[in-house]
């Protein structure tokens, strides 16, 4: 049977309100592939929201936490094989293999089509298919975005809402032929085989083969066999940052610009005297994003205040004030929520952190106390007994014994971000904040500097380029080893990352030659390690002394000494008022090893070769003169 007549056996059941017949086709289209028993339009409602996590209470993928303790909140325990992003699943289908590039998994776009088309035929039998219309950035606003997800997961339609602006007031948007990314997901288990004979569904179901696809030029998206964040909530990494990716890159074929999309919190801080600035910071999954956009600053930092606009993505576009006729780069949060890591959390680190998560809140493999409640590594004192987010019985011995966590590494929660007290009056403001400063910072225990600020922006493109970090819980693979990860966007970026490079060079001359006020650079490290292993920095609200620096910089009151890579704070440029902070071991963190920055050049030298084929010629220009710097 071909599609079309397959289609017509499918009530698609869309309501009056949908008038867009190119999606009514594409719905009725996967449908008569994936074979559900019904389609469900979600339309956003807290109604809806409060019936699917009854429904997965009952099915018992979700467990409803302790009301008093944890206000309607919930626990989910995915399977064991599905906890993280799989980047070595995850495909650029790009027409070209070079276009992809070599930091991306490609296939040619046809036989991927082939193989999704196998997985995804029947792949939703005996389940409920959710068409999820939702819009990264404000509703209606003109640097919005829609997409729209078609998804067998309640969990997904449930996480969509507290992520992303999501619901019928889309199609208000949409009208007859607006644009969407088309967003395709399925666990991957039907319920019922080819032959009819049923089987009964699991608390979390999903496949051990798993696919996360991109066609950039069709600009589509497609999920296979995870439930897992990023994996399936597709929002996220795969529109917000692959596709928005090679879109803002597009943009500069046009008007010779373009935007970007970068794996950057937004955040604003104040000064006592009242002057905002707007900092942007893009670290590696797991490296601080959420704790730099919630930041406290110490006691002793009087008047000083920082403001969440955004924790993990953020859409950069250049534009004029008519006003002031200056150009800047202003950024938007297109998410409407945060999916953090949740071990390492608690009230000293992330305040505003914990005060997010009192109520309404989607809670992913932390454990679960014995009174109903949750608790994860780092929260605070262990419980007694609990059980582990497999379900396991769990107690400090069992801990010591066998070394087992309560919650996963990569355990999460799911928050709408307007339940951040400390949330910027601008983070829903469709002009965006204009952005002052730009951050990059991985995770290294050794080499890297406290904090550098870069003498232009070809070098701070540099610094962010070859960025080494050592890999985390959040995606699938092993775990403290450093690699580079360009941007922190190594498994974001949805084209060839030298061309991605490009971009970024291509950009910054652009609006240099238009007079633009391009943020200044910076490259930092919490993560520097002593002996025994452990942080010399203090980190978390303690970051607010380098951040003060990067704002006197700014205003140009900033005192510092020129290094090999760039611009640096002596000891006594950071204002320490309210710590206790030793010459020895700011020494230790923000020295410069010859023979390890040997080394480290070497590294950028491999990323180089590996990205010959489209790489910015002034990149391994600047690479020689920080080589001689070195050598002098
Ligand atoms: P994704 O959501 O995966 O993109 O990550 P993220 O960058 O938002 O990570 P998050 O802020 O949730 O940080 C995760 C881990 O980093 C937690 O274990 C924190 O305890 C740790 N962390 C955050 N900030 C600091 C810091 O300043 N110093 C140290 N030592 N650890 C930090
Ligand atoms: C990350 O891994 O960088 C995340 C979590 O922000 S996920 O949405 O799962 O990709
Ligand atoms: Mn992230």
């Amino acid at each position: 049977m071909n599609q079309a007549t397959e289609a017509q056996r499918f009530d698609i059941a869309a309501p009056s309100y949908v008038r867009h017949k190119k999606l009514l086709e594409w719905v009725a289209g996967i449908a008569a592939l994936a074979k559900p028993d019904r389609v469900v339009w979600a339309d956003g409602s807290q109604a809806e929201y409060d019936r699917l996590c009854q429904e997965m209470v009952e099915s018992g993928t979700l467990r409803r936490l302790n009301a008093e303790l944890r206000p309607n909140s919930y626990l989910a325990w995915s399977d064991p094989s599905d906890v993280a992003r799989v980047e070595d699943r995850t495909f650029i289908c790009s027409d070209k293999a070079e276009d992809a590039g070599p930091t991306n998994n490609w296939e040619a776009p046809q036989k991927m089509r082939a193989t999704l088309n196998g997985l995804f035929d029947g792949c939703m039998r005996g389940r409920t298919l959710y068409v999820i219309p939702f819009s990264m950035g404000p509703l209606g606003s003109p640097i919005a975005q829609i997409g729209v997800e078609l998804s067998d997961s309640p969990y997904v339609v449930v996480n969509m809402k507290l992520m992303t602006r999501m619901g019928k007031e889309v199609f208000d948007v949409l009208g007859d032929d607006g644009e969407f990314v088309p967003c395709v997901h399925s666990v991957g288990m039907p319920l019922v085989d080819a032959h009819g004979n049923r089987r009964d569904d699991v608390a979390w179901p999903c496949n051990d083969t798993k696919y996360i696809v991109h066609f950039p030029a069709t600009r589509e998206i497609w999920s296979f066999g995870s439930g897992y964040g990023g994996n399936a909530l597709l929002g996220k990494k795969c529109f917000a940052l692959r596709i928005a990716s090679t879109m803002g890159r597009a943009q500069a074929d046009t008007d010779g610009v373009g935007w970007l999309a970068e794996h950057m919190l937004i955040l604003g801080v104040t000064s006592p005297e009242g002057r905002k600035y707007h900092v942007a910071a893009a670290f590696p999954s797991a490296c601080g994003k959420t704790n730099f956009a919630m930041l406290i600053p110490p006691q002793a930092y009087k008047g000083w205040k920082v403001n969440t606009i955004g924790d993990d993505i953020a859409w950069i576009k250049p534009r004029t004030d008519p006003s002031t006729g200056r150009t800047r780069l202003y950024a938007i949060n297109p998410e409407a929520g945060y999916f953090g890591v949740a071990p390492g959390t608690n009230e000293h680190t992330n305040y505003n952190c914990m005060a997010s998560l009192r109520e309404n809140v989607i809670f992913t493999n932390v454990a679960l106390t014995d009174d109903g409640d949750v608790w994860w590594e780092g929260m605070g004192e262990a419980p007694a007994h609990c059980l582990d987010w497999q379900g396991r019985d769990w107690t400090p011995e069992i801990s010591r014994e066998q070394n087992r966590k309560a919650a996963h590494p990569n355990a999460r929660f799911t928050v709408a971000a307007d339940q951040n007290p400390a949330i910027d009056a601008d983070w829903d403001n469709p002009s965006g904040v204009a952005i002052d400063a730009f951050v990059f910072g991985g995770r290294r225990s050794n080499t890297v500097p406290l904090v550098t600020e870069s003498r232009s922006w070809a070098e701070g493109v540099y610094m962010a380029a070859t960025m080494g970090s050592e890999t985390t819980a959040a995606a699938a693979g092993k775990q403290g080893v450093v690699r580079r990860d360009p941007f922190a966007m190594l498994p974001f970026c949805g084209y060839n990352m030298g061309d991605y490079f490009g971009h970024w060079l291509g950009l910054g001359e652009k609006l240099e030659a238009r007079q633009a006020d391009l943020p200044r650079i910076f490259c930092v490290n919490w993560f520097r390690t002593n002996a025994n292993g452990k942080f010399i920095w203090p980190g978390f609200g303690e970051n607010m002394r380098v951040l003060k620096w990067m704002l006197e910089r700014i205003e140009g009151k900033g005192e510092g000494v020129e290094h090999v890579l760039g611009v640096t704070p002596r000891y006594g440029d950071i204002d320490w008022t309210g710590l206790e902070f030793s010459r020895e071991d700011f020494a230790a963190i923000t020295s410069i090893d010859v023979q390890a920055w040997t080394e480290e050049l070497a590294l950028h030298s491999k990323l180089f070769d590996q990205l010959q084929e489209r790489l910015p010629a002034v990149l391994p220009q600047i690479r020689d003169s920080l080589r001689q710097r070195l050598a002098a």
